[in-house]
């Protein structure tokens, strides 16, 4: 497939001419209001962007890998940890460690559970967890590279967990029960305290993916929101991942695994002796990483404080309520119930890929769901102009639709294959590999 390899320039260029460059590629990008409801989510708004990017650049250049040599380095990751144990009620027996991003979290949960497995049930050979069918993709990703097999049980019809069906999938092999907060297809807290009296009378071990909820549902339950328990209050939760670089608004690369306590956390650390340097001990699965965005979520703490956090939950509360009354003032729209964060619209009797293509005609960048289908909104602090052009646009299109006018449909897509023309070269490859089958 690759035919012309891109080469490395012979000669180098002048620091105004590669930035005159960067900053062109930069204006092909979408216009970051335009993804706030997907793919550019998670910036807030610009006065606190501009002392994250800042702190972020201070400390851009530090490997994190060697944070136990550096006290302020160990001091920035311990406030950040003890604040995410707090808001995730911990209390003083939890711990937590940092990683790279939802996938790490959930990768690290899967393995720590299996360790456990593996010393407390000997027996089971082939390990197995169960799960709602809403689970995040990186769940089934993780455990794939875990080789341990997703149980998944579908939901029921108003797309709620069937914990009855959760219950009866529990067998002789099962090491675990998955559950969200909420998840990503549906926007809904699983029923995390039932899962916590399975786990805890079959002896399993409850992971919760918190990675879009963990930095928020607490402050939506501090404004009122009514919410199911999904954190360490919640007897039977062994362990958590919750994504600062989502809702905590940590410049990415940034996630945690929250521990109840060390007998979880001591399935987790992978020390390595056999080499010839000396143990080699690193906080999660990767090792070289930058300490950019640990500076950027300790001083994004310490200029929002709780009340900045509270602050950006209503706005997000204020978004959330704009769209759905919108959403239900348009004949054919559908918001479904969410508890957090995430927005869906559905369509009763047009196709809403079309509004997609529509939407995506007039500038926004959005994501879907496909079982079934509708947008997916993960809703951020937009400026005015832009909530309400997003407001107007979806009435536009969908009489668009109405009168024929609008016919190209959009894709409803999470992080799969959208236009092959715009595919980078892993991808196509990837496809191609995929066509022709892997060698066994
Ligand atoms: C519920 C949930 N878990 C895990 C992940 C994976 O996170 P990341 O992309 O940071 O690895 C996501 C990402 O959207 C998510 O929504």
């Amino acid at each position: 497939m690759v035919e012309t390899l891109y080469k490395l320039p012979v000669e180098g260029s002048s620091y105004e001419a590669v930035m005159d460059q960067v900053i062109a590629l930069r204006g092909e990008m979408t216009d970051g209001q335009l993804g706030k409801l997907a793919s550019t989510s998670f910036q807030g708004q610009n006065e606190m962007q501009k002392l994250v990017h800042d702190a972020f650049v201070e400390f851009m250049d530090w490997n994190g890998l060697f944070s136990f040599r550096e006290s302020a380095a160990a001091k920035m990751e311990n406030d950040v940890l003890d604040i995410c144990i707090d808001l995730l009620n911990g209390g003083e027996a939890a711990r937590a460690n940092l990683t790279v991003g939802g996938t790490e979290s959930n990768f690290s949960g899967l393995h720590a559970m299996r360790g456990w497995a593996r010393a407390t049930k000997p027996h089971i050979k082939q390990p197995e967890i169960v799960a709602p069918y809403s689970t995040h993709s990186t769940v089934h990703k993780t455990a794939k590279y875990l080789d341990i097999r997703v149980v998944t049980v579908p939901q029921k019809d108003d797309l709620s967990v069937d914990i009855e069906g959760i219950r009866e999938a529990v067998g002789p092999n099962t090491i675990g029960i998955v559950g969200s907060a909420p998840n990503w297809p549906y926007g809904t807290v699983d029923p995390i305290e039932e899962f916590g009296q399975i786990a805890i009378k079959a002896d399993l071990w409850l992971h919760v993916d918190a990675c879009v909820g963990g930095y928020i549902l607490p402050f939506f339950r501090e404004l009122g929101v009514e919410l199911p328990f999904y954190d360490f209050t919640v007897p039977g939760v062994r362990s958590i991942s919750a994504d600062l670089h989502k809702y905590g608004y940590a410049p990415k690369p940034c996630s945690t695994i929250l521990w109840r306590s060390q007998a979880e956390q001591q399935y987790h650390f992978m020390p390595i002796n056999e080499w010839a340097c000396g143990t080699y001990l690193s906080q999660g699965f990767v090792g070289s990483r930058t300490m950019g965005p640990i500076a950027g979520i300790w001083a994004l703490m310490h200029f929002w404080g709780r009340e900045g956090y509270l602050e950006n939950a209503k706005h997000i509360l204020r978004l959330k309520s704009i769209i759905v009354r919108k959403v239900e003032s348009i004949e054919g729209l559908v918001a479904w119930k969410t508890d957090g964060p995430l927005q869906m619209i559905g369509a009763d009797d047009f196709d809403i890929t079309l509004v997609v293509g529509g939407l995506e005609k007039k500038g926004w960048s959005l994501l879907g769901v496909n079982v079934p289908p509708a947008i997916h909104l993960t809703l951020d602090v937009m400026e005015e102009e832009f909530i309400e052009k997003f407001t107007a646009d979806l009435e536009e299109v969908v009489e668009g639709i109405r009168s024929g006018e609008i016919t190209e449909e959009g894709l409803l897509t999470y992080g799969g294959v959208g236009d092959k023309a715009l595919a980078p070269k892993w991808l196509l490859s990837a496809l191609e590999i995929f066509e022709q089958g892997i060698d066994s």
